[in-house]
C-alpha cells in the first residue's frame, strides 16, 4: 500500500508470512525489509516510522509471496554470510551451512606454512575454496564441480573476494580428475553430497523444492562416494597431505572405512557443536 510507514509494512509482511505457517514470520519478515532498504535489523527499527520508498514496494511484495512460497531466504536476498564474508548464492547452488566453517578451520590447520596448493571437491558456490584462498595468501587453490551453473556461482564470489587469481575453477566430475593432479596438493577437502533418497523426501520444503538436488543426493549413495571421494583425495595428496570432509548424521562409518581402505593411516573423526561426528580428517602416510 502507498503511504505505508516502514513500521507498517514490516507488521504487514510479518503477517502474511505468519499465514503461511512460517516458523519465525517477524523475523524473516524483518530480514525482507532490511536487505531492500540496504540496512540492518537495528537500522529498520530506527526507521520504522518513515516512509517506506514507493519504488521498492513491488520488490517487497514479490519478495514476500516467495518466502511465502517457501524459497529460502538466502535465495530471494542473494546472499549468504559464510566464515565472516558475503556470498552471492541463487538457486543454481546450496546455501552454504554454519557447521560448514568447521571443514575450513580443520583445512586450515592441516596447511603447511608458506606456499601451499588445495583442491576443493564440489565447490558449490566456492564459499569453502575462496575462503581458504582469502585466509591463506599464499595458497593456491584448484576447485571442482561437475555443475556449469555451479562454477558461475563460485566464479562471481571468487572476483567479489579478490581470489580470482589463486583460484582456478575446473568442470570435472570428482570422481575423474586428470591424470597429472596425482600427489599434487597439500590438502584436499569436500563437503559433498551425502543425503539419502529417504532423507531428501523428508527434507524441509525449502530445501528439497529449492536447494539443487545433486549437491544433497549422491548418486549410488553415501558409502560409495566416500570411497570415491577418498581415492581422489589419496591419489592427488603429496605425502603427508590432509584430507577433511564434511560427513552426513549417519556417514562416519562408512567414511572411516572408505579413508582406510583408501590407504590414509592418521583418520579421526571430529564432533561439531552439537556432538554429532560429522567431519572427518586424515593425512597421508603417518608423521614421524
Ligand atoms: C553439498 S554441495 C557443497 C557446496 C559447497 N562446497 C558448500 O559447502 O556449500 C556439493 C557440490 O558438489 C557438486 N557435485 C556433486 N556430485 C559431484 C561430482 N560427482 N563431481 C563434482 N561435483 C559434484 C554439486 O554440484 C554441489 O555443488
Amino acid at each position: 500500500m502507498a503511504g505505508e510507514t516502514v513500521g507498517e509494512l514490516l507488521s504487514r509482511a510479518a503477517a502474511r508470512l505468519s499465514d503461511a505457517a512460517l516458523a519465525d514470520p517477524a523475523l524473516e519478515a524483518e530480514l525482507l525489509l532490511a536487505n531492500y532498504l540496504e540496512t540492518d535489523r537495528g537500522g529498520l527499527m530506527v526507521r520504522k516510522g518513515e516512509p517506506f520508498p514507493e519504488e521498492l514496494l513491488p520488490l517487497v511484495r514479490d519478495a514476500v509471496e516467495r518466502r511465502a512460497g517457501r524459497e529460502p531466504l538466502q535465495y530471494i536476498t542473494g546472499r549468504q554470510e559464510f566464515y565472516g564474508r558475503d556470498f552471492l548464492v541463487d538457486s543454481r547452488v546450496l546455501i552454504p551451512r554454519p557447521e560448514t566453517e568447521q571443514l575450513v578451520d580443520l583445512g586450515l590447520a592441516l596447511l603447511p606454512s608458506g606456499a601451499a596448493a588445495a583442491a576443493d571437491l564440489g565447490t558449490g558456490s566456492g564459499c569453502i575454496a575462496v575462503t581458504l584462498a582469502a585466509e591463506r595468501p599464499d595458497l593456491q587453490i584448484d576447485a571442482v564441480d561437475r555443475s556449469r551453473e555451479a562454477l558461475a556461482v563460485a566464479a562471481d564470489n571468487a572476483e567479489r573476494h579478490q581470489v580470482e587469481d589463486r583460484l582456478r575453477l575446473h568442470r570435472y566430475d570428482m570422481a575423474d580428475l586428470p591424470r597429472s593432479w596425482a600427489g599434487r596438493f597439500d590438502l584436499v577437502v569436500s563437503n559433498p553430497p551425502y543425503v539419502s533418497e529417504t532423507e531428501w523426501s523428508g527434507l524441509a520444503v525449502e530445501v528439497r523444492d529449492h536447494e539443487p538436488r545433486q549437491a544433497l543426493v549422491p548418486e549410488g549413495g553415501a558409502a560409495l562416494m566416500y570411497a570415491g571421494l577418498a581415492a581422489t583425495a589419496f591419489r592427488t595428496l603429496k605425502q603427508h597431505g590432509g584430507m577433511v570432509l564434511e560427513l552426513g548424521h549417519d556417514s562416519a562409518g562408512a567414511a572411516l572405512e572408505a579413508a582406510g581402505s583408501a590407504g590414509f593411516e592418521d583418520v579421526a573423526v571430529h564432533p561439531d557443536f552439537q556432538g554429532i561426528r560429522r567431519m572427518l580428517v586424515a593425512r597421508k602416510g603417518m608423521r614421524t
